[in-house]
């Protein structure tokens, strides 16, 4: 699923936005671990492959999660300059470590309206502000999937280097303290190593 997107110098260029991340024996990441935080686990495996498109799935998996990276709903524009200005792609040579943290809100978050669920996420818990503390050294991607019908309403993805570990570590125990956490009613928290 390909889709036409500006990019940051306002040129039209075409982006893979559905991506399969499938558990099973193959893939160049090796999990590490595998919990809930809340909410049925995943069953723990041993690699992760993660494909753009929806082609030529590796055989064996033991899950497939899909999600679509799609536009922002919460980001004010300053907000956005920040993140654009900050934040650093994935797949870089030192970005070892990564997580993978498939997300499921509530049903009383989905009957917020847009204003209300923006104030929770920024205004209440800093989600945006605190999460720019931790650019470039974390890089990240959001997947949506709650409209396609999969467990998780997000699939949240993370490349860090292993000098970073520790404050992503921090992050990750911020965010689950906060407001917008308690509409939380599913997450697992699986780590990754590049093989
Ligand atoms: C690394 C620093 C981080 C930054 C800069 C960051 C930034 C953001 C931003 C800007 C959004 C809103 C996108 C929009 O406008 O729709 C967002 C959404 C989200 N982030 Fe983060 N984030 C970070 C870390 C994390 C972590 C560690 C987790 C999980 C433990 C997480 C989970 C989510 C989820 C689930 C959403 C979707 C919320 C919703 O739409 O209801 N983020 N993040």
């Amino acid at each position: 699923m390909l889709y036409i997107s500006l990019n940051q110098t306002g040129k039209a260029e075409s982006v893979e936005r559905l991506f399969h991340f499938v558990g099973g024996i193959a893939g160049p990441w090796t999990v590490t671990g595998t919990k809930s935080v809340i909410g049925e686990s995943l069953r723990a495996v041993e690699r992760l492959a993660i494909v753009g498109g929806g082609t030529d799935l590796p055989q064996g998996g033991d899950w497939v999660l899909r999600g679509v990276v799609s536009n922002e709903r919460y980001v004010t524009h300053q907000e956005r300059e920040a993140l654009r200005a900050t934040q650093a792609g994935l797949g870089r040579e030192h970005s070892v470590l990564a997580a993978l943290i498939p997300i499921r809100k509530s049903p009383a978050w989905w009957a917020l309206a847009q204003d209300e669920r923006r104030i929770i996420v920024e205004e209440q818990s800093r989600h945006i502000h605190m999460g720019m503390k931790y650019l470039p050294a974390i890089a990240r991607r959001l997947h949506h999937c709650r409209d396609l019908g999969e467990p998780f309403d997000f699939l949240t993805w993370f490349e860090y280097a292993a000098a970073d570990a520790s404050a992503f570590e921090e992050l990750v125990g911020l965010l689950r303290l906060t407001e917008e956490w308690k509409y939380v009613d599913r997450e697992v928290d699986v780590r990754l190593i590049r093989a």
